[in-house]
């Protein structure tokens, strides 16, 4: 079948499909610090793209509406075409990465209720954190939709935690992204461990971290299989 490309980001393309879809191919490329940091870690992009189908099936299942409809082939996911908005959405139930920098917060902090933060998506200002007002500003989210963003993901992370936590490891945090599908807002991009973080009880790494850290390919990728296998049995 001849693909029409729509557009190429650091880790996807987005190919047309048919009137309400676009295909997602998951590629084997992993960046970190806004692109600056790349390497092909082979087999990546079937990893990742069998993990967001299963953690966007189980939010499905919890009765979370998401971009996903079925699998095209291994890597490529058949999903919604939305109007997707510039921000990444994040929620915190312990402190790691940016936050740590940020604000005066240990690294291990436990935030009950979880903390949620809105992103702008550019790379060349490093995706800088926004608010309501930014928001209203940029005709991006208006308060009520920003609000009703914070309460999803607060309820995509009661499913997300305890199905890892079943599976012996801990959810710190994930990032997800929304589109625009007539006037619903929908959860759209991916669920893999390059957009969360886990972590199991001694506190072992499985997820991006591991790659931004510095550690070889290899290690990273045995991490992922390895979380991937856990979540699939
Ligand atoms: O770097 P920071 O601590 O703000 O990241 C919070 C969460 O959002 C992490 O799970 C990280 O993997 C994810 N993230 C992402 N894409 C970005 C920045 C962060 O998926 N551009």
């Amino acid at each position: 079948m001849e693909l029409n490309k729509i557009s190429e980001g650091k880790t996807k393309i987005v190919y047309n499909y048919d009137q309400g879809h676009v295909l997602l191919r998951f590629k084997d490329d992993i960046t970190a610090g806004d692109g600056q940091k790349k390497d092909i870690l082979e087999g990546k992009g079937v990893i990742n793209a069998q993990t967001s189908a299963i953690l966007f099936r189980l939010l499905e299942k919890s009765g979370i509406e998401t971009h996903y409809v079925g699998m095209m082939d291994e890597r490529t996911m058949i999903v919604k075409k939305l109007k997707m908005i510039p921000v990444e959405v994040v929620l915190r139930n312990i402190a790691t990465g940016s936050i740590v920098k940020r604000l005066p917060i240990k690294e291990g902090e436990v935030f009950e209720p979880p903390i949620v933060e809105f992103f702008l998506k550019d790379d060349r200002l490093h995706d800088p954190l926004i608010n309501y007002s930014h928001m209203e500003y940029f005709k991006l989210l208006n308060r009520k939709e920003a609000q009703y963003i914070e309460e999803l993901m607060l309820k995509v992370n009661e499913v997300l935690y305890n199905f890892i936590k079943n599976k012996g490891f801990i959810l710190y945090d994930f990032k997800l992204e929304f589109g625009r599908l007539g006037d619903k807002l929908i959860i759209g991009d991916e669920i893999t461990l390059d957009s969360m973080r886990v972590r199991d009880e001694k506190g072992r790494i499985y997820d991006k971290d591991l790659y931004r850290k510095g550690a070889d390919l290899n290690t990273v990728k045995n991490a992922y299989e390895y979380f991937l296998s856990k979540i699939m049995s």
